[in-house]
């Protein structure tokens, strides 16, 4: 919060304060400056997108079952000793992600995801580092060749006049971010819970853990900063999650496989956790088994 005071960011917090908020018309997601990204435009363009968005979301709704299988086998091949963020979350949020878009995502293409985090507005905001991530994912994803999935469901909209070629260009890596990167948060975050605490329903640890601490919009005073801790892990209005059935059936299929790898009893060590004003999420978190459990 000291970071958004800090740059005279009035902050709005509360449950009911923020449902307020985030269905005002007042408050707009748009920044100005014309951005491509579902994320920082409102009205008609941003619903033209979305609808884009969700019918490609609708394409891993049920969960399909080769996806299951396969967090079920990653998870259950963990060793030992193994770091939440690094061995567990990752893996399970990159497969997530790969399927979402229809292309396979290398670990270099998600640290270049990890490192676009707030920074998909190529061409606005500060994090050099941030845009130049940005910027190299989407030409990456503009030359790769895709089978069915979400990047071939983007290329067919905007070959039927649905996206324009900015939309098509910058679209593909928000919404591999969106997939990613509030979902690896969660999943890290709620194995440490489930490591420490023992098992809850993922609604409890999602509203609990809240990835996403604060959404952006822009009023008539200037920005502010909504809080969704209070209760709103996936926002609420206009850009409320799409994938939020997604993120709940990987979490509960991941922690469900992780909640039996840890059956046995583990110490956690080496907890380090994210700085980022809005992702909430951790570093690295090592689970060492107890001896003999596996
Ligand atoms: C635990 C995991 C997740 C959390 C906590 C989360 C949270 C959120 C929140 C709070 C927003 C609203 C942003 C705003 O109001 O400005 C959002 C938007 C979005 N999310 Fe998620 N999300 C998660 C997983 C996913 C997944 C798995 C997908 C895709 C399969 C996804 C796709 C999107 C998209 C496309 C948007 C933009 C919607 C728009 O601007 O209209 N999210 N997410």
């Amino acid at each position: 919060m000291d970071e958004f005071e800090r740059h005279g960011i009035e902050v709005v917090s509360g449950r009911d304060a923020c449902a307020r908020a985030l269905r005002s018309p007042e408050l707009t997601s748009d920044p100005g400056g014309g951005s491509p990204s579902v994320l920082l435009r409102d009205g008609a363009e941003h619903t033209r997108l979305r609808a884009v968005l969700r019918e490609i979301i609708a394409g891993v709704e049920p969960f399909p079952e080769p996806l299951r299988a396969g967090i079920e086998t990653t998870v259950a091949g963990l060793g030992t000793s193994f770091d939440l963020v690094r061995d567990f979350a990752r893996p399970v949020a990159g497969a997530v992600t790969s399927a979402v878009l229809g292309v396979p995502l290398d670990d270099v293409f998600l640290d270049h995801l990890e490192a676009t985090t707030a920074n998909l507005d190529v061409s606005g905001g500060t994090d050099r580092a941030g845009q130049a991530s940005a910027f190299r994912l989407a030409v990456q994803l503009s030359r790769t060749p895709a089978g069915p999935g979400g990047l071939t469901a983007l290329r067919e909209a905007h070959a039927a006049g649905r996206l324009d070629d900015d939309e098509l260009a910058l679209n593909p890596v928000v919404l591999a971010h969106a997939a990613y990167e509030n979902s690896l948060n969660f999943l890290a975050c709620a194995g440490l819970e489930l490591a420490n605490s023992g098992p809850r329903s993922v609604r409890e640890l999602v509203t609990a853990i809240c990835p996403a601490r604060y959404v952006l919009r822009f009023g008539p005073d200037g920005p502010v900063a909504i809080s969704l801790a209070g209760g709103l892990p996936f926002g609420l209005g206009r850009h409320a999650c799409p994938g939020s059935g997604v993120a709940v059936a990987e979490g509960e299929i991941a922690l469900t496989a992780l909640a039996k790898v840890l059956a046995g009893g583990c110490r956690v060590g080496e907890v380090r956790w994210k700085t980022h004003p809005v992702f909430h999420g951790l570093e690295k978190a090592v689970v060492t088994l107890a001896s003999g459990n596996r």
